[in-house]
C-alpha cells in the first residue's frame, strides 16, 4: 500500500557503505543484530547510527518528568547510546509486560531489542536497559494493511513500578463511548520526528489532539477506506499536531473519568501531520482478550513467537 510505503524510506543498502567510516564502532549491521531479520524502524535505527546522520511529535511539547510514567522507548540492544538506540515507543501494562506495534518488532529476534523506562530524556544518563526476552506479534497482523498492528513484549526482569514507572490499563470497548468522542482530546507521547522529514528528539514530546470518526477518517479525502475496526483515528484535519516516524508502538492515552487508559497505539499515517492526513492508531480495545491471554496464559496465546 502506497502510504506504508511511505512509511519508510530507508536503503538497508546505505548501512553497508556508511560502516567504513567508523572504526571504533561495529562495523556492519550484522555485527548489531543476533537475528538475521529484524523490523524495518530496528533496521532503520541502526542505519541512522551506522550513518551517524541525526535523526519524532510534530507540534508538541516537552514531557516533564514523570508526566508519562506508562511512556517506553523501544532500543536497538546493540547500539550504545540510548536516543541513537531508540527506534519506537511503548506502554507499560504490567511489570512484566510492555505493548507496542507489531509493525515494530515482527521479523525481529528478542535478543536484538531492550526497553529503557522511567525517563523523559533519552540521552547517556537515560536508566538501565532492560532486556527483552520474548516478543508476541498478534497472529492477524499484515504487513501491508497494518491491520492488527500490536505486539507484546516481556521482558527479562520485572520493572520497578513507583512514581517514575507506572501501568496504563487498556481502554475497554465498554469506555469507548464515552471517551472516543468526536472532537474529544486524546494525548499522544513519544521520541519520534519533530518535522515531517524532521529530526528525532532526546527529550520525550507529547501533543494532545482529537479523536476522529472511522467514517470521516475513511473519505476519500483522508484514508479512502483504509481505516479497519481495528484501527482508530486522532488529529486535526488542518494537519500541524500529530505523531511522526518514531513515535511507532508509543501511547494514544485517554482520560476516561481522570484515569488514563491506553486507547490506542501509534501505528500508520501519510506523512506527519499533513491536512486531512491524520494519525491512525491501534485500537486498543479490541485486544484486550488477546493481551490478558497472552499475559496470563502464554501458551493459548496465538501469537507468532520469537
Ligand atoms: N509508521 C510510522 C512509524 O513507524 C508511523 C508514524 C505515525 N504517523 C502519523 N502520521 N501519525 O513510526
Amino acid at each position: 500500500m502506497d502510504m506504508l510505503s511511505r512509511c519508510f524510506t530507508a536503503s538497508l543498502l546505505l548501512v553497508a557503505i556508511a560502516s567504513t567510516a567508523f572504526a571504533q564502532q561495529p562495523a556492519s549491521r550484522e555485527s548489531l543484530l543476533t537475528g538475521r531479520t529484524a523490523s524495518q524502524p530496528v533496521l532503520d535505527a541502526i542505519e541512522v547510527y551506522l550513518d551517524k546522520k541525526e535523526k519524532k511529535i510534530v507540534g508538541g511539547k516537552p514531557a516533564k518528568a514523570g508526566q508519562f510514567p506508562w511512556q517506553v522507548a523501544l532500543l536497538v540492544a546493540r547500539v550504545p547510546d540510548a536516543y541513537d538506540a531508540h527506534f519506537c515507543g511503548g506502554s507499560v501494562h504490567t511489570e512484566r509486560w510492555i505493548v507496542t506495534a507489531a509493525h515494530c518488532v515482527h521479523d525481529t529476534e528478542a535478543a536484538d531489542i531492550a526497553i529503557v523506562a522511567g525517563t523523559h530524556r533519552l540521552n547517556a544518563e537515560a536508566p538501565e536497559r532492560i532486556a527483552v526476552s520474548r516478543i508476541l506479534v498478534h497472529e492477524d497482523y499484515d504487513d501491508e494493511t497494518y491491520d492488527n498492528d500490536i505486539a507484546l513484549l516481556e521482558l527479562e526482569k520485572p520493572l520497578a513500578l513507583g512514581d517514575r514507572i507506572r501501568v496504563i490499563p487498556l481502554l475497554g470497548t465498554g469506555d469507548e463511548p464515552a471517551t472516543l468522542k468526536p472532537g474529544a482530546l486524546l494525548t499522544v507521547s513519544g521520541w519520534g520526528r519533530t518535522q515531517q522529514d524532521g529530526e528525532g528528539t532526546s527529550a520525550l514530546q507529547y501533543v494532545d489532539i482529537p479523536f476522529v470518526e472511522r467514517k470521516t477518517c475513511n473519505r476519500a479525502l483522508a484514508y479512502d477506506g483504509a481505516v479497519t475496526e481495528r484501527m482508530i483515528c486522532a488529529g486535526v484535519a488542518a494537519g500541524g499536531k500529530d505523531s511522526c516516524q518514531g513515535d511507532s508502538g508509543g501511547p494514544l492515552a485517554a482520560n476516561a473519568g481522570s484515569q488514563p487508559r491506553l486507547a490506542g497505539v501509534v501505528s500508520w499515517g501519510e506523512g506527519c501531520a499533513q491536512a486531512n492526513k491524520v494519525g491512525v492508531y491501534t485500537r486498543v480495545s479490541q485486544f484486550t482478550g488477546w493481551v490478558s491471554t497472552c499475559t496470563t496464559d502464554t501458551a493459548r496465546c496465538k501469537a507468532k513467537h520469537r
